[in-house]
């Protein structure tokens, strides 16, 4: 099949096939800039309400980049990775001091400068927002023309991948290799028999299984509700690191006076660890602690970006005042 046939049988699966998403019909450049960075790492149906949300709070990169870093971490809070946020953060600004406020899509050099961009979404954007026939290549993308290719050189499928992609319809040729990789080309049990390159795929998805990957290693992590009142202490986290600049409880430390709450403790789930958290409590003043943070009140959300490793230990606590708040206040008559 020659190249012609290939992209010809590509996009009309993908004319026919392809996932509606709300990014998608008219790309602004803007809209693709926020899409891509909330998609590296997370999965399509997860981002949707995500990208809603932020598009409606930020509705361009002069919103964004006026907002502070709290106020972006602070829609991120579930999604995750959230050195994300921060570099589409710290883009919008570049962009608008640095490009009057216009995304490069036409550039990759200049893409590629901006924080957070690497080769795929510089490809990504340019091909997509700007029409450039370029490569991008994501997981799913690597994966078809893995197997299409019978090979594993990542020098060869990149030049593969530059060579095929359509002039045309550059960011719909990517997308489709992508749409393709997700929904058919799957990692495990591939629907070959519905794929429209079947006849020049040389490995037709056998022998092609990634490797299982490493269960996630637990870490014990003992954990301090420093309490004032009816306030807590939330720490802010180092600016790098795991979730880093955003808030948590911090961990308790080493000879801290603190009482064990066994039953609070509970389980969270990390790309590569889970952290087994051992819950403790003090009461602010009982020994000094010098961490930066702020005491903040409990109520339904947390005023501050709390990331959902520690979201049951806040909803405990909220539930815990709230139902002291009942017990204080008057019965019902009658
Ligand atoms: N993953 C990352 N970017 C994507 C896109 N534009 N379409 C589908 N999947 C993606």
């Amino acid at each position: 099949m020659s190249l012609h046939h290939l992209r010809q049988k590509l996009l009309s699966w993908y004319d026919q096939h392809r996932r509606e998403l709300p990014w998608r019909p008219s790309p602004s450049p803007y809209a693709t800039l926020v899409s891509e960075f909330m998609l590296q790492q997370t999965q399509v149906k997860t981002v949707i309400p995500y990208y809603e949300a932020f598009l409606r709070r930020f509705p361009d990169i002069e919103s964004l980049a006026r907002a502070s870093e709290e106020e972006v971490l602070q829609l991120w809070q579930g999604l995750g990775y959230y050195r994300r946020a921060r570099y589409l953060h710290q883009a919008a600004r570049e962009i608008v001091k640095h490009h009057e406020g216009e995304i490069p899509i036409h550039d990759v050099k200049a893409l590629r400068r901006l924080p957070g961009i690497g080769p795929y979404m510089a490809g990504a954007l340019a091909s997509i927002a700007g029409g450039k026939a370029v490569p991008a290549l994501d997981g799913n993308a690597r994966r078809v023309w893995r197997r299409l290719l019978g090979k594993d050189d990542p020098r060869l499928l990149k030049a593969m991948a530059q060579k095929a992609v359509d002039p045309l319809r550059p960011g719909d040729f990517n997308q489709a290799l992508m749409d393709l990789g997700n929904l058919i080309c799957r990692p495990k049990k591939p629907l070959c028999p519905a794929c429209p390159l079947w006849e020049i795929c040389r490995t037709r998805g056998e022998g092609n299984q990634p490797s299982p990957r490493k269960p996630p290693r637990p870490v014990s992590r003992p954990t301090l509700i420093l309490r004032r009142q009816n306030e807590v202490f939330l720490e802010k986290r180092p600016a790098e690191g795991l979730l880093g600049g955003l808030y948590g409880f911090p961990a308790l430390p080493p000879g801290f006076p603190a009482r064990r709450l066994p039953r609070w403790d509970y389980r969270h789930t990390f790309s590569h660890r889970v952290w087994e958290v051992k819950v403790y409590e003090a009461l602010a003043g009982e020994t000094g602690i010098s961490l930066e943070g702020q005491y903040v009140p409990l109520q339904p959300d947390p005023p501050l970006p709390l990331p959902r490793a520690f979201r049951p230990l806040w909803e405990k606590l909220w539930e815990e005042a709230a139902e002291e708040k009942d017990d204080e206040s008057p019965e019902d008559e009658g």
